[in-house]
């Protein structure tokens, strides 16, 4: 890897720091302030309500936190691709330590996703009522970094294409996803790359397909787990990132019926019903299945 893709984190990359002098030159030049550099008056401009109450014509209350809430999660939609992509680029070089460490923050930030339903759960069903005709048929079907996200992390299902118009930036973004190695497909090659007797199989499998068992790499992990302590801290943090996306898939699924019930959704799905169908599917269920063995 050049120096130009060296990450920050990464201690080599330390010497490619602009001095501190340097850098506030530059700051006082463009005359960057606090607001100017984070752009926090376009992205107060962000938020923009639909709904009017009957008698008011005012925006319902709780469509501001509603908003709010969905563009948080874009955020940390961007911020885990922009750490899953780095996390598969340190097990490819096999930079253990990186690897870790990327995956402790997006189990972090993991939690917080999950935790912000909470603040969600605050509102009522009836508040939501008040503001849910104006949302259309808009959905959380259609966030592509979600897709994006599932792919990464090796949930390969085509069928959520259809949820975004093809030729879209959106549809693009996600089928690009598809065709690319999963985290599991990362994680093989970097077994792979220490040695351990990875399937040929897995190894040049077709990456646009859902997870599966792959009984030949349980052996190798049996093995690993045994035997090889580094690498079955990575298994583990794996396990813990499965675990946390099936949690958030929960905690929403729990938010959906209790605001909305068995309705149908905005997206034309059988709402709570659907997304049940959705709970407990591992993304990595060979380090699932090994434990049964061990
Ligand atoms: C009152 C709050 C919410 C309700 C009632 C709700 C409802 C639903 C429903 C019914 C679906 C199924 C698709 C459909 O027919 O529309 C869905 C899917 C989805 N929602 Fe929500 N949702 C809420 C909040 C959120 C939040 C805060 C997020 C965060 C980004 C989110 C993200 C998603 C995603 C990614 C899907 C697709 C899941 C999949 O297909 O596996 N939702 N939601």
């Amino acid at each position: 890897m050049g120096p130009a893709r060296r990450h920050a984190r990464d201690p080599q990359a330390l010497g490619h720091r602009r001095p501190l002098t340097q850098a506030l030159r530059y700051a006082a030049a463009v005359n960057l302030t606090y607001g100017s550099y984070l752009k926090v008056p376009e992205l107060l401009e962000l938020q923009k309500p639909l709904s009017k109450h009957p008698s008011t014509g005012a925006a319902e209350h709780d469509e501001t936190l509603f908003i709010i809430i969905h563009q948080v999660y874009e955020l940390w939609f961007k911020q885990q691709l922009h750490e899953g992509d780095y996390l598969a680029q340190c097990l490819a070089d096999g930079r253990v330590q990186e690897a870790c460490a990327t995956l402790k923050r997006m189990l972090t930030i993991l939690k917080t996703m999950v935790q912000q339903i909470d603040v969600l759960e605050t509102m009522t069903p009836v508040s939501f009522l008040s503001f849910r005709s104006f949302l259309s048929n808009s959905s959380g079907f259609q966030s592509a970094q979600f897709r994006e996200f599932e792919f990464l992390l090796g949930n390969k299902n085509p069928r959520v294409l259809a949820h975004n118009p093809e030729g879209s930036p959106e549809h693009k973004a996600i089928h690009a996803r598809w065709s690319q190695p999963t985290l599991y497909d990362a994680f093989a090659r970097f077994l792979a790359g220490r040695g351990h007797p990875v399937p040929q199989a897995l190894l040049g499998r077709d990456v646009t397909q859902p997870p599966q068992e792959w009984p030949e790499m349980q052996d190798v992990l049996l093995d690993v787990y045994r035997n090889h302590p580094t690498e079955r801290i990575v298994c583990e943090l794996l396990v813990d990132l499965d675990e946390g996306v099936q949690e958030w898939r929960y905690r929403h699924v729990k938010m959906v019926e209790r605001t909305i019930g068995f309705k149908q959704g905005t997206g034309g799905s059988p709402g709570a019903a659907y997304l049940r169908s959705t709970l407990f599917n591992p993304l990595f269920p060979d380090l699932w299945a090994i434990r049964t063995r061990l």
